[in-house]
């Protein structure tokens, strides 16, 4: 976004591996105006109220998987949003059923929406994701009083029971 002309842009994750790799492919890139921090999305206290024109999320919502903390990432980009702002998500949605890839079978599983990840050198698996239906993402923007303007449901693995995402624009009236 900062290479595309937007002056003042701000980027967040909870893993400070991730806001590393930010930080380093910045300086690579020698792009300044952007701000990486190292907080939650479910609780961003440390950004102002009515502040943003625009918040991303680029499949961060799917990782979320409690009901109450999404409803908390909702509510937040809400608040950090200027009236008229967007929000532009990606996040995956049903059916997505099958992991395909015999690569990752091994390390992920499905049981109903939530996806497992197994730990390392451990037979135990852990929630990773959620995959909720598109209908029930739509609602979760509504509760959170963002209109949905338009959205795109596509499967991205192919096959039955493949990985499908849903990109979606919506605004705070
Ligand atoms: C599937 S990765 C997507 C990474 C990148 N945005 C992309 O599109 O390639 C999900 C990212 O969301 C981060 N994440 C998960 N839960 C989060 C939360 N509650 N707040 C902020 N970041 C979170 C993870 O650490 C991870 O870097």
């Amino acid at each position: 976004m900062a290479s595309r002309g937007y002056q003042s842009v701000v980027g967040i994750d909870t893993s400070q591996h991730a806001v590393a790799m930010a930080k380093m492919r910045l300086k690579d890139e020698r792009i300044r105006n952007v701000e990486i921090l190292n907080i939650d999305a479910t609780n961003m206290q440390r950004l102002e109220d009515g502040n943003f024109e625009v918040a991303i999320d680029s499949c961060c919502l799917h990782c979320i998987i409690e009901l109450e903390e999404r409803k908390n990432f909702f509510s937040s980009v809400f608040r950090v949003l200027k009236k008229n702002g967007s929000l532009l998500g990606r996040s995956m949605c049903q059916p997505y059923t099958e992991i395909r890839n015999p690569h990752y079978r091994e390390h992920f599983r499905i049981d109903g929406k939530v996806v497992l990840r197994r730990l390392p050198e451990s037979s135990d698996f852990v929630p990773c994701r959620i995959v909720r239906s598109m209908e029930e993402i739509k609602d979760e923007l509504s509760a959170a009083g963002l209109e949905l303007s338009w959205s795109v449901h596509e499967l991205i693995i192919p096959g039955p029971g493949g990985c499908h995402h849903l990109t979606y624009h919506a605004k705070k009236p």
